[in-house]
């Protein structure tokens, strides 16, 4: 990110703050905002625990935060948030508004779910799948921004301590699925997860795939 040490930035869908927190160490302010009360009290929680006195938290849906209510911004985020954001185009507007130098978007990409999608190929079930980052391109060159795009090409995989910790990592979704259909989990995550050589289990199609969509004001 192009960020400056006197700059403000309003993150949305900061979450627990996993870049929040490191962000608010380079910048002027940050203004974070989570529709998630919980997630909210845990980077509290951490800014208490670090001293960190320049995060302020709103708990509001992301899609109604105005331009009047928390003024210009030097940059705006929106990490992981928007996937299934709508009204899109009406969202991307008002956060443009906000945003004095540059917005900055990632969304998952492509082979975020590979592991999730073998395996409800396995049991036959179908899976609704957020709209691809090429929608929101061609919804922003429909709105005359000309974003730029970057694969971030993580290369990690998850890593989970145990079967169990990988199911309850929130990835599964696991109320769309019947007894069954979570005893068939448990059986396609012993299979397909390998202790890598630290112990924990992991699979190579099972990593974050951030797609990074970025532009200047
Ligand atoms: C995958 S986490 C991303 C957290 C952080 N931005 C990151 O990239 O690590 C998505 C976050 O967006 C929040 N969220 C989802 N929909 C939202 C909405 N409409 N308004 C505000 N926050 C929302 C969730 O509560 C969650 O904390």
């Amino acid at each position: 990110m192009r960020i400056n040490k006197g700059d403000t930035v309003i993150d949305l869908g900061c979450g627990e703050g996993s870049i929040t927190i490191p962000l608010s160490k380079k910048v002027k302010f940050v203004t974070a905002v989570d529709s998630s009360k919980r997630m909210l009290e845990i980077l509290d929680e951490k800014c208490r625990a670090e001293n960190i006195d320049n995060i302020k938290t709103i708990k509001e849906n992301l899609e109604d935060v105005t331009l009047k209510e928390v003024g210009k911004q030097d940059i705006v985020l929106l990490s992981r948030s928007i996937n299934g954001i709508s009204p899109i185009k009406d969202t991307i507007n008002n956060v443009n508004n906000i945003a004095d130098k540059y917005v900055y978007i990632t969304i998952f990409g492509p082979e975020n779910w590979k592991f999730e999608n073998d395996f409800y190929e396995s049991i036959g079930k179908e899976k609704n799948d957020f709209a691809p980052y090429n929608y929101l391109f061609n919804i922003l060159i429909s709105m005359n921004i000309y974003p730029n795009i970057e694969n971030l090409e993580i290369k990690t995989n998850r890593k989970y301590k145990s079967v169990q910790d990988a199911i309850d990592n929130g990835k599964w979704q696991l109320n769309n699925f019947t007894e069954e259909e979570k005893e068939e989990l448990y059986k396609y995550l012993e299979k397909n997860l390998r202790k890598n050589n630290e112990g924990m289990l992991e699979n190579p199609n099972d990593k974050a795939d951030w797609i990074l969509i970025w532009w200047k004001k």
